[in-house]
């Protein structure tokens, strides 16, 4: 029995048509004001087409000042939201649900955006590039909440089925969770562990207050930052229990950060199958055992064996892929037809991470993510440091013009 191709009902009442999400995945294809270009519609028109349940969008940030690179498309009120529609409407125009991967870059905001981010505290990013950070004071606090309160509304508006707030990978929910990062002493912080989760679940709160029952809330959060003293599994599950009780659709789990990036895995690991493939799955595991609400896990799924056990296992709700969706935007179909068996996993024939400049296989899926929107498809011949190189003179080139229209 193939449980990937099952549809879900999510506790707000929407039905998903199958299991397989494509996760988010930055696209640095938006225009030097952060609004989505021709590009980026056009990638989503073929994402569309793909055969997915939900399609989830790159990072979108709540806050023009805390980007996560120069090229996110920005969703607040200076946004052009003919463009955000036409977005929404090209990721909708197959069946798909489309959900906007709502963030605020934290301390992970590019010294070139800002060199003073706002943060949790004054802790900086251990990474050459990353200014030293502000903490939020608690006058700013309510401003930070409505900012994605302001964004919910307006994907709302613009014909997006849902957001997902982004808790994972070191931005600033995310680092709001670590106790390694946040060592405030005021409500926001410290111990215990409902301080430090305050922030992400008052987001939460307000803005399932703003938006229609029918509009899925979704948050991504990591089974562990994989760091001595960071955020880890046990504390995953709680914070993931409370997340429930503040009324959230489902939970996308993930792991690591800029600092410690176990997302982006593609050394083979020992095991069987299932650990080789899908690395969060066992914690994950843990978290699915104290919810109701549904899971969805992302990272490392490949096989539809392993996708369909995991599911038939208990285990998780939803598949969440990354990288197949670039190799192939249409895979999703193929597998769910039968067609194939496997996803596209041409990471597996890169050279390990560690004989490859840091970030080259993330570079090189970015390389190719333009390329699809671009031109149609990704150049699966391109070595892996060409791709690389070629993402950090095309970020550079976005960047310049990002600044150059602040000018
Ligand atoms: C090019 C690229 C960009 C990504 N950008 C984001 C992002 O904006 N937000 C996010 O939550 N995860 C992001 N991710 C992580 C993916 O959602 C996913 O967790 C990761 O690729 C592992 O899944 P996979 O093995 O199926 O690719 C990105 C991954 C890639 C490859």
């Amino acid at each position: 029995m193939s449980q990937i191709n099952n549809t879900l009902k999510l506790p707000n009442g929407v039905t998903i048509r199958n299991r397989i999400v494509k996760s988010a995945m930055s696209e640095a294809l938006a225009d030097e004001h952060n609004n989505p270009t021709q590009a980026l519609i056009d990638l989503f028109a073929q994402w569309g087409a793909g055969g997915a349940g939900i399609l989830i969008t790159g990072n979108t940030p709540v806050d023009r000042m805390h980007l996560e690179h120069a090229g996110n498309f920005v969703l607040d009120a200076n946004s052009d939201m003919g463009k955000v529609a036409e977005l929404a409407k090209a990721g909708k125009s197959g069946g798909a649900a489309v959900l906007c991967q709502l963030s605020h870059a934290g301390r992970q905001t590019p010294e070139i955006v800002n060199p003073h981010p706002t943060s949790i505290s004054d802790v900086r990013l251990d990474l050459p590039g990353y200014g030293k950070p502000a903490p939020l004071t608690e006058e700013q606090i309510p401003a930070f909440i409505q900012k994605y309160v302001e964004s919910a509304k307006l994907a709302q508006e613009a014909g997006f089925d849902g957001v997902e707030i982004h808790a994972a990978h070191g931005y600033l929910l995310s680092s709001s969770l670590s106790p390694r990062i946040n060592n405030r002493s005021d409500r926001w912080g410290g111990e215990p562990l409902e301080n430090r989760a305050r922030l992400v679940l008052a987001v939460v709160h307000a803005v399932r207050g703003a938006v229609n029952k029918d509009f899925i809330l979704a948050v991504k959060l990591n089974s562990s930052d994989f760091q001595k003293g960071g955020f880890d599994h046990e504390d995953s599950v709680k914070v993931a229990v409370m997340l429930e009780a503040a009324g959230v659709d489902f939970i996308e789990i993930s792991g690591g950060n800029f600092e410690e990036p176990s997302a982006y895995s593609h050394a083979k690991k020992s095991g069987s199958t299932q650990i080789r493939e899908a690395y969060f799955l066992d914690y994950a595991a843990a978290i699915k055992a104290a919810l109701s609400i549904p899971l969805m896990v992302t990272g490392g799924f490949r096989s539809a064996s392993v996708m369909n056990d995991a599911i038939e296992s208990g285990k998780t709700d939803l598949i969440g892929i990354g990288r197949p969706f670039i190799t192939d935007p249409s895979f999703a179909a193929k597998l769910l037809s039968g067609e194939i068996d496997r996803a596209p996993a041409i990471e597996e024939s890169f050279p390990p991470a560690d004989e490859l400049p840091r970030g080259a296989v993330l570079s090189w899926f970015c390389t190719q993510i333009a390329r699809v929107g671009k031109e149609g498809s990704a150049d699966l011949e391109q070595p892996v440091v060409a791709g690389h190189e070629q993402y950090l003179a095309e970020i550079d080139n976005v960047t310049n013009k990002w600044v150059a229209a602040r000018k």
